[in-house]
């Protein structure tokens, strides 16, 4: 059956751990002969050159297309773009600004069984590539995949999309994570209860409003900005409401001694990060933007496996 990545959901948990380990295994054959159409409803530095190179590094061709090219239910209809580029591509890897256009165009698709995939490359809901290269950047510091287990990483700021497909890819391995948000940007009970479908090997998710008891003994600190894309009228506000829940020197010192910091990126230095903590040597930023490329390799062999 052709697979579709469009959230962790749905890969579940033995697969995230899955392709977390064909990812590592770096650059194979894997997209010869094929092409992966690349749509971007919202801008991108990381995302678009890594899969692009993944792609190239794989044996396959990418083609990018802007959103005014292809205009998604506004040129023609979401079903409309996921068909016509299925016609010449393999794959289509889409960042778009409403997640639901996803399962409309996966529907189009499998419709006529013509076995293309779609692949989330962010939406409003989760940034599920990213979650893979979050883990292998942790990995990297745990000595593999199996030296997660038992971890802890603390997430501080919005309960966002990023935040979402992290703390799904944590508890499924073995990872346990806690949200630290203030009120009203915090994930709801019925999120959390869908998180906790992840948890393997005793791993838990809890959640926090107090950033400096919430760090204590934590073995990463993540955060991403206060202000994600498209919620920009609400700038202001978020600056305010997220003003405690910043990563700084004095939060990282209260964490494990070695702890490292991740941060998906673009950073606001200043808001959800200090300019000293994300160029101090905790950071693993530059390491995690690197692996946004290896997670590809771990993503394009599961669909591969589907198919
Ligand atoms: N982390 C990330 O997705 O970065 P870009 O928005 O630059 O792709
Ligand atoms: N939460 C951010 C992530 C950017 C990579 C956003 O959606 O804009």
């Amino acid at each position: 059956m052709t697979r579709h990545f469009l959230d962790l959901t749905d890969v579940g948990p033995e697969g995230i751990e899955s392709i977390v380990r064909m990812a590592a295994q770096g650059p194979r054959p894997i997209l010869d002969g094929q092409s992966v159409a690349m749509v971007f409803e919202k801008p991108s530095a990381r995302t678009r050159n890594s899969t692009e190179m993944a792609v190239v590094h794989a044996g396959g061709h990418a083609v990018m297309i802007s959103d005014a090219e292809v205009g998604i239910d506004v040129r023609e209809s979401a079903e409309d773009v996921a068909r016509t580029l299925g016609c010449y591509h393999q794959i289509i890897a889409a960042r778009v600004r409403n997640h639901a256009v996803f399962s409309r165009m996966a529907s189009a698709l499998d419709a006529q069984d013509n076995q293309v995939s779609i692949i989330n490359l962010l939406s409003d809901y989760s940034h599920p590539c990213q979650a893979i290269a979050d883990m292998l950047t942790l990995a990297d510091e745990c000595g593999g995949v199996d030296g997660l287990r038992g971890k802890h990483v603390v997430y501080v700021g919005d309960a966002n999309n990023v935040a979402r497909s992290l703390a799904q890819a944590c508890l499924a391995l073995g990872v346990s994570v806690t949200i630290c948000a203030p009120p009203g940007y915090q994930f709801d009970d019925a999120t959390i209860a869908e998180l906790e479908q992840f948890a393997r090997f005793d791993a838990a998710v809890a959640r926090s409003d107090d950033p400096m008891t919430a760090v204590r003994g934590a073995s990463a600190l993540y955060t991403d900005v206060w202000t994600s894309m498209g919620q920009e009228e609400e700038a202001q506000v978020r600056r305010k409401a997220f003003a405690q829940f910043s990563i700084t020197e004095a939060l990282l010192a209260n964490a494990a001694d070695e702890a490292i910091v991740l941060h998906c990126l673009p950073a606001h230095r200043g808001e959800e990060i200090s300019h000293e903590v994300l160029e101090g040597p905790r950071s693993r930023v530059w390491a995690q933007a690197k692996h946004r490329e290896t997670a590809m390799y771990g993503v394009f062999g599961w669909i591969g496996e589907g198919v």
